[in-house]
């Protein structure tokens, strides 16, 4: 058959799962590059609560490894992750497990003085964000306050929820003035002291998880009209400091919730004040394109909080494994034109699930669902758009970017327990080569082979796993 190319490479079956060995599928899968989608901004994860200083040394990881862990999460190379979570903190003084505050002590009144004291630490992340830049120079820093400081809130305190004095029923006691411009400074004075240090913040945030009350942890509660009255005041004073940055609503506990948000803010005539819809995945599933206007969304938030430490790739089935993550990406990219994904923590010394890299004193383990991320994200890189791409079957999920420089990634996940055979048909597509990187039981993105390209690419996707088509 003239034109067609064969990529084959199967994997030994070391499966838990059975299958008929010879059993194949065919389908055909299409790429168009004139229907173009959102742009992408890449996988990251976060250091937040003082985790980043386990990634430096804290429980006894050598600065080697914290060097090879950091590499290993953002090298292009490897994980291929281009975002930076950080935790603007709210903690007056330094407290284990807290985020120091960059306002330690609050002025009486608005008027001030606001006495801003910059540790060159940030509780670890600092030097999270300057190793990561290390590796990866175009990291995406996105700021993001889990609560203002206390004194500027109805509840008095970091903790507790409480809303920020002077949004609308801010009523309390403790709201004698209305501190809403003084928070929005003391966002951008944290933008300042990154710029300082040489490193631009791309997204700042006010709020984290805004519609859920923890009561124990730095918080704070917002509905979209509350929101709005808040936004309304960030979105020039960011501007006006930083023309290029954006500004984020509102980091809600799931998809639903953050729709929610977004439709109040809308009415009330905020939805001029945010350029990033950020959402987190922990409640509910983005399912469907989300109302930010034509704004971008980014998954800013999401791990297996409870459950044991899961490195397994597709062993259990479970919630955790990379493979399943894969397929979340894959829904987000596709049915809700999201941007970005971005892990809970990076790297963690613990026994349970929350971080991409588990740390036990000086040895590291790597979680399957990186080389999730790294399925889509060491080829498709920040700037790649999103073009149109459809499979014949549906257990076989497909979707494409095209890069800056006209490379294009095709990552393909095969969720039957059979292989497929599929040919891929290119429209718009100039590239010459395809080179395939297959991640399953056995695989992490590992190169399996190259081919000249003439027209339509032939291969095989093998059963429970991603296999990237990098094309140049
Ligand atoms: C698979 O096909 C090959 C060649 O047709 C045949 O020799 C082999 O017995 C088959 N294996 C199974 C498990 O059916
Ligand atoms: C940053 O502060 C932490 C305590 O919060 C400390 O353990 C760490 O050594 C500091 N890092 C640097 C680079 O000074
Ligand atoms: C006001 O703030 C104080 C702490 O400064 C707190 O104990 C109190 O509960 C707050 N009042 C309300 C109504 O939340
Ligand atoms: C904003 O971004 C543009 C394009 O990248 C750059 O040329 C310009 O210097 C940036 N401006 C500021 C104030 O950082
Ligand atoms: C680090 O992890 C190990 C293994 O889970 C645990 O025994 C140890 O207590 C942890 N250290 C700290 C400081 O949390
Ligand atoms: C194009 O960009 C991709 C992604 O950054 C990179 O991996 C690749 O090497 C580049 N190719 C060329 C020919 O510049
Ligand atoms: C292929 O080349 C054409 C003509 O130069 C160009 O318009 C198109 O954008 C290229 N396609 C991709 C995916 O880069
Ligand atoms: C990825 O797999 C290769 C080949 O099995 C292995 O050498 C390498 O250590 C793995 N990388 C990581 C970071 O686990």
């Amino acid at each position: 058959m003239k034109g067609l190319i064969v990529i084959a490479a199967i994997a030994a079956g070391c499966s838990a799962w059975t299958y008929t060995d010879n059993m194949t599928a065919s389908a055909s899968i299409s790429i168009n590059a004139a229907q173009k989608y959102q742009t992408m901004v890449g996988g990251g994860c976060s250091g937040a609560f003082g985790i980043a200083c386990q990634q430096f040394g804290s429980v006894g990881l050598s600065p080697a490894n914290q060097e090879i862990v950091t590499q290993i999460l953002y090298d292009e190379n490897i994980g291929g992750l281009s975002i930076v979570r950080n935790d603007i903190g709210s903690t007056p003084g330094h407290v284990p497990g807290d985020v120091s505050s960059i306002l330690p002590v609050c002025p009486e009144t608005p008027a001030g003085p606001f006495n801003y004291v910059w540790d060159r630490n940030d509780t670890c992340q600092l030097q999270l964000t300057q190793t990561a830049l290390k590796y990866n120079p175009n990291v995406y820093v996105y700021a993001d306050a889990w609560s203002a400081p206390g004194c500027m809130k109805t509840v008095g305190s970091e903790d507790y929820g409480g809303f920020i004095c002077g949004v609308r029923d801010s009523n309390s006691p403790n709201c004698t003035y209305d501190w809403r411009q003084a928070y929005a400074d003391y966002l951008v004075q944290y933008v300042k002291f990154y710029e300082q240090e040489g490193i631009e913040v791309s997204l700042l945030g006010a709020w984290n998880e805004p519609d859920f009350n923890p009561v124990t942890y730095a918080s704070m509660q917002s509905d979209g009209y509350q929101a709005k009255d808040f936004l309304e005041l960030l979105y020039p004073t960011a501007k006006a400091a930083f023309p290029n940055i954006s500004v984020s609503c509102c980091d809600a506990t799931g998809a639903r919730q953050e729709r929610n948000i977004l439709y109040e803010l809308d009415q009330a005539g905020g939805s001029g004040f945010f350029d990033v819809a950020t959402w987190h995945n922990y409640q509910s599933n983005p399912e469907r394109p989300f109302n930010s206007g034509g704004k971008p969304n980014l998954m800013t938030e999401w791990a297996d909080g409870t459950g044991p430490w899961t490195p397994t790739w597709d062993v259990s089935g479970q919630l955790a494994e990379g493979f399943q993550w894969a397929l979340y990406m894959h829904n987000a990219f596709v049915n809700s034109d999201t941007s970005g994904y971005t892990h809970w923590w990076c790297a963690q010394n613990t026994t349970g699930d929350n971080a991409l890299i588990r740390l036990d004193y000086d040895s590291y383990f790597v979680s399957a669902r990186l080389w999730a991320f790294a399925s889509y994200f060491r080829f498709a890189r920040p700037g790649s758009v999103r073009i149109e791409a459809t499979s014949s079957a549906e257990n076989l999920y497909v979707s494409a970017y095209v890069n800056k420089n006209g490379t294009v990634a095709i990552p393909v996940v095969n969720e039957a327990h059979f292989p497929y055979q599929v040919t891929i048909d290119l429209t718009g597509i100039n590239a010459t080569t395809a080179a395939a990187y297959l991640t399953d039981n056995n695989h992490n993105v590992s190169f399996v082979g190259q081919t000249q390209l003439a027209g339509k690419l032939q291969a095989t996707v093998e059963p429970r796993a991603v296999k990237t088509f990098f094309l140049s």
